[in-house]
């Protein structure tokens, strides 16, 4: 299995992901893009002025976080990983769970014209 950041399936710079609208505020929005048998997963969350991108996989288990656009704790205030309950603060770093002190693979997005690409 490569890393993600070898994945023949991750999206090269440049690649239109949505626009700025499609993401709630506060909010986060999956991605998933396929090359043959691979698979890259990414999600990123909208949070005011904040907005980041991660690779979907936990440093814990490396599971996908969450599915259907739910990666954010009910308040809003974490990002949620549905494997076994580890939060991130919004900067991707483990707060609790399994994977205290670690933090998700950044993911760069960037924002042209009101809508998300990759950097
Ligand atoms: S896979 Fe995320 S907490 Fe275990």
């Amino acid at each position: 299995m490569p890393s993600s950041s070898d994945n023949p399936a991750r999206p090269a710079a440049g690649v239109r992901l949505c626009a700025l609208d499609e993401i709630a505020d506060p909010g986060a929005k999956g991605f998933r893009f396929r090359a043959e048998r691979w698979l890259f997963a990414g999600f990123v969350v909208r949070s005011g002025d904040l907005l980041r991108g991660y690779v979907d996989s936990c440093p814990h288990a490396s599971w996908p976080l969450g599915m259907d656009d739910r990666y954010l704790t009910r308040d809003n205030g974490h990002i949620l990983c549905a494997g076994h309950g580890a939060l991130f603060k919004l900067d991707g770093l483990c707060v609790a769970g399994p994977c205290v002190g670690q933090h998700l693979h950044d993911w760069p997005v960037v924002l042209a014209d009101g809508a998300l690409f990759t950097a």
